[in-house]
């Protein structure tokens, strides 16, 4: 099947080659016409196109669907919420998000102090943040926080599904207690913060969303049963909403990490971590930060959705 393409007004013309080009790909010229292939004609150059593209992506969050902006428009800033990034990997990912010149939502259920000092680090780079304390595994909670995030900017571009907890255990000694509160969070917090966002995601139709799963949802972990279950979780609600959302045009995705450095991690055995990783080191939450930032952000992911993206080392692989 022939992807869709666009053509450009006669005044951009640098090449008089036709060629085929994703729709969705580049959102720079004054035209785009999606949803319709065109055969002939004249087209811009692929790589001056290219070219455009790569030097606004930090600014651009992108649809398969979106329609023109006009050549002179100020630089798009994606509004992002970024749950849980208080600290760790999503504090990571909210500072990356900032260096792209993104609005930023930091949200956070205990950490007041610290998803402050997040938002005054992203202050300080001279993107816009402001923070939002919400339960993610709470219904209220989550439609409050929409609820201002709405308010604020009339819509959203970008949502990262971060916050997430451990409650180990074998699973013979595992209490309901335990169980359900690293479902309800882990797994029902992505469901809840999902079904909000994507309320405007397919209206806009336009959006990505990337969900944090584990490797462990993959292989799974023993003394883990309710955060390896609630991850793998996650992994198959990302698969299913990518199918719901495509037809709009929102993006889903997941990552799954391997051992990332953060409180989560402090208390484990590092060297016996070391050992079970064929790249033989932790990972960081900078590197989390970049793959989801990727996703997120840039033109050519626009055509990736309902896949997993593990960042671990190698664990996945399993070992030689
Ligand atoms: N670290 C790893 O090795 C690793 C590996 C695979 C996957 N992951 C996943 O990556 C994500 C981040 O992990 P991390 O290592 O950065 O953990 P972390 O350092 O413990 O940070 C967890 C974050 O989640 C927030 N949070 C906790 N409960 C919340 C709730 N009910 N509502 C909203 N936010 C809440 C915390 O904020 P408050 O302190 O304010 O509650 C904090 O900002 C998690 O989903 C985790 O499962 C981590």
């Amino acid at each position: 099947m022939k992807p869709s393409c666009f053509a450009v007004p006669v005044s951009s013309v640098v090449s008089t080659r036709a060629f085929w080009i994703p729709q969705g790909l580049v959102r720079c010229s004054q035209h785009l016409y999606t949803n319709r292939a065109v055969r002939f004609g004249t087209f811009i150059s692929q790589r001056r196109l290219l070219q455009q593209t790569f030097s606004t992506w930090k600014c651009s969050a992108l649809s398969e669907t979106e329609t023109s902006i006009p050549s002179k428009a100020p630089p798009v800033q994606p509004v992002v919420v970024v749950t849980g990034s208080s600290k760790g990997i999503g504090r990571a990912i909210a500072l990356e998000f900032a260096k792209a010149g993104c609005k930023v939502v930091v949200n956070y259920s205990r950490s007041v102090s610290a998803a402050e000092l997040v938002v005054s680090e992203i202050i300080e780079t001279g993107a816009e943040s402001f923070a939002i304390k919400a339960d993610v595994s709470s219904t209220v909670e989550v439609e409050s926080m929409f609820q201002q995030v709405f308010e604020r900017y009339k819509g959203i571009d970008v949502l990262v599904n971060n916050a997430g907890v451990t409650q180990d255990g074998l699973s013979l000694r595992m209490s309901l207690e335990q169980w359900k509160a690293v479902i309800d969070l882990n797994l029902t917090g992505t469901f809840l913060c999902c079904q909000n966002a994507s309320k405007y995601m397919l209206k806009q139709r336009k959006g990505r969303i990337i969900n944090m799963a584990s490797v462990v949802g993959e292989i799974g972990n023993a003394g883990q049963v309710n955060y390896a279950a609630s991850k793998a979780g996650v992994i198959g609600l990302t698969r299913t909403l990518a199918k719901e959302f495509a037809p709009r045009g929102v993006l889903v995705n997941a990552v799954a990490p391997g051992f990332i450095v953060s409180d989560m991690t402090k208390e484990l055995d590092q060297d016996k971590i070391k050992q079970s990783v064929p790249l033989g080191r932790l990972g960081t939450a900078e590197e989390v930060a970049g793959l989801v930032a990727f996703l997120a952000l840039h033109p050519s992911a626009a055509y990736i959705t309902g896949h997993v993206f593990n960042i671990d080392g190698g664990i996945a692989i399993g070992s030689s």
